[in-house]
């Protein structure tokens, strides 16, 4: 795994940047595998920024997201449709039509899954794919104790991601209790992982990452196994590791 510390929260974020529209600029029909949740948000801003200077050109990228709560369409102002459309897309110059998030509000969403899984393998794999990590070591929405031979599929939301995720509904009870996620497996299949991580609330989680072992009880460990990811984390969440926290 590389490892890249920033001092800044901010500088992590254009280092996930430069690592992105490098990409796009190496391969203008490069996939992107995009996640959710206020770690990429910076990350987004700087692409943005970047695009506006004519840094990269989105027109024929693709996009393929982790991850959507079960029961909130793209009307709703907390589905990850929603998010990737204010924080990112409805930014760029990128063809909605090569955007893909799973549809959390399909009627039949084990149907739901197996059409997101075919869509990972006709438009994917990623060329890169970005990653959050929850403060339980959780990527996409997999969960501790998920196995790691997973394809898409629909996960029951820990209590602890529910309760870290409220903020941003009005209340916990409104906060889905479901989603479907790619699997560990579909995440795996990225040819290049970034995974950020931010702020003293994910220290524990990197210094696990990085000190403990290959284990479902810790879905990030699952990276272990993949042969190029890059982990760009700031001081605050690197301070276990290093002692200097
Ligand atoms: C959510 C997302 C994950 C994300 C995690 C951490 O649960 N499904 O993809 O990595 O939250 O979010 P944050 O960056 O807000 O801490």
């Amino acid at each position: 795994m590389n490892i890249i510390v920033t001092e800044t929260k901010e500088q992590l974020s254009e280092q996930a940047c430069s690592i992105f529209e490098a990409q796009v600029k190496a391969d203008p029909e490069s996939v992107l595998g995009l996640a959710t949740g206020s770690t990429p948000l910076g990350t987004y801003e700087k692409l943005i920024e970047g695009y506006k200077k004519g840094n990269a050109d989105y027109q024929r990228v693709k996009t393929l997201n982790l991850d959507e709560y079960v029961g909130l369409g793209p009307d709703h102002p907390e589905s990850y449709r929603t998010f990737m459309e204010e924080n990112l897309f409805g930014h760029l110059n990128i063809d909605a039509a090569n955007t893909y998030i799973p549809d959390g509000t399909a009627d039949d969403l084990e149907k739901e899954c197996l059409r997101y899984e075919e869509v990972i393998e006709k438009v994917g794999p990623p060329d890169i794919q970005l990653l959050g990590i929850g403060e339980n070591g959780h990527i996409g929405f997999n969960e501790p104790g998920s196995s790691f031979d997973t394809p898409t599929h629909i996960v029951e939301l820990a209590a602890s991601t529910r309760e870290a995720n409220a903020r941003f509904f009005p209340s916990i009870e409104d906060v889905p209790k479901q989603a479907v996620t790619m699997g560990i497996r579909s995440i795996l299949k990225s040819k290049r992982i970034v995974l950020i991580a931010s702020g003293e609330r994910k220290a524990r989680a990197i210094e696990r990452l990085l000190a403990g072992e290959i284990d479902e009880a810790f879905p990030a460990s699952a990276l272990k196994n993949h042969d190029d990811v890059t982990l760009i984390v700031d001081r605050n969440a690197y301070q276990f590791v290093d002692g200097k926290g």
